[in-house]
């Protein structure tokens, strides 16, 4: 503990997932496993779309982004939970608290950002299929990927920056595995009115926006797959975008399954279980959803792995 009234607390406590010793070991397993799964599984997309010509098209790489953020994501806060259960710590400096914040908060405004650009070219190939070529150019792709990054860099250098302001007292124990913004506000001493303003103002466009966005692309998106005759044709339109609803389904149904739902389980039980699906579950499962799925990733995965694309010179 430091000293009462101390501005300038030099490090937090993480307590972690469990304060059982004797889960640690599991917990360590479970999580370097998951972790091991999501660096691989998402480097397997970012490779295969890479190194497939046929898949640089606006959907795939949109795609790669998201494999990208999700590897970045689970990177700011699963190494260090790991390392701290090794070494058994529990201290994370400030500085990284902070680090970890900006990019955790970052990554999952990306994450939505890139849904919703993803919604727009699924839509713009389902409804207006004669002017995908015009309209999704890649000077567009490439628009649509700044912007997302720029806007999700915006968005947490805001939360970081006025948290910043924030003194912390007498307390530095966040009961959690890593640095998360809703408890940093609980934990400081100062008056965080206007942090939780500027949360919810910020918060609720960067969700909203996307989310209508996505919700507008599968309303045109259903209609026109209703207008298909043959239930083939219906099948094949709707298999181009199976794997996004997937996962659009699987990162708002856990806000919604884990946020909204009055629960019977204790509010730090829940946040953590919140966080654990945020920023482990989703960025693992994301690349087997698109992978097992999708026909076209399938055969480039194949292609990637007899070798062919990393040999081409060979007979
Ligand atoms: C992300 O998108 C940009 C612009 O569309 C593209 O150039 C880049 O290769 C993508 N990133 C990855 C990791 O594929």
């Amino acid at each position: 503990m430091h000293r009462r009234n101390q501005s300038t607390i030099s490090e937090f406590l993480l307590l972690g997932l469990s304060n059982q010793p004797e889960q640690q070991n599991l917990i360590f397993a479970l999580f370097l496993g998951m972790y091991l799964v999501t660096v691989v599984g998402n480097g397997l997309i970012i490779l295969t779309i890479g190194l497939d010509s046929y898949l640089h098209t606006p959907m795939y790489i949109f795609l790669a982004n998201l494999s990208f953020a999700d590897i970045s994501s689970i990177s700011t806060s699963v190494p260090k939970m790991l390392m701290n259960i090794q070494t058994k710590s529990q201290s994370i400096s400030y500085e990284s608290c902070i680090t970890q914040m900006y990019f955790s908060i970052m990554f999952v405004a990306i994450d939505n950002f890139l849904l919703g650009a993803m919604a727009y070219d699924r839509f713009v190939a389902i409804c207006h299929p004669l002017n995908y070529m015009t309209i999704m150019q890649p000077r567009l792709c490439i628009l649509l990927t700044v912007i997302s990054w720029v806007l999700s860099n915006i968005v947490s250098l805001t939360h970081t920056l006025l948290l910043l302001q924030l003194l912390f007292c007498d307390s530095n124990t966040l009961p959690h595995f890593f640095c998360d913004l809703a408890l940093l506000l609980e934990l400081s001493c100062s008056d965080t009115m206007i942090n939780e303003l500027v949360l919810f103002l910020v918060g609720l466009p960067v969700i909203t926006f996307p989310f209508a966005v996505i919700l507008f692309s599968y309303i045109c998106i259903v209609r026109a797959v209703m207008r298909i005759s043959s239930t083939e044709g219906k099948w094949k339109a709707f298999s181009t975008c199976g794997s996004h609803l997937t996962v659009v389904l699987l990162f708002y149904g856990t806000i919604v399954g884990v946020y909204f739902f009055p629960s019977s389980t204790h509010r730090d039980d829940r946040d953590k279980i919140g966080a654990v699906l945020f920023t482990v579950v989703t960025p693992m499962v994301n690349p087997f959803i698109y992978s097992l799925r999708n026909k076209d990733m399938k055969g480039a995965l194949r292609k990637l792995i007899s070798r062919k694309s990393f040999l081409p010179l060979m007979p």
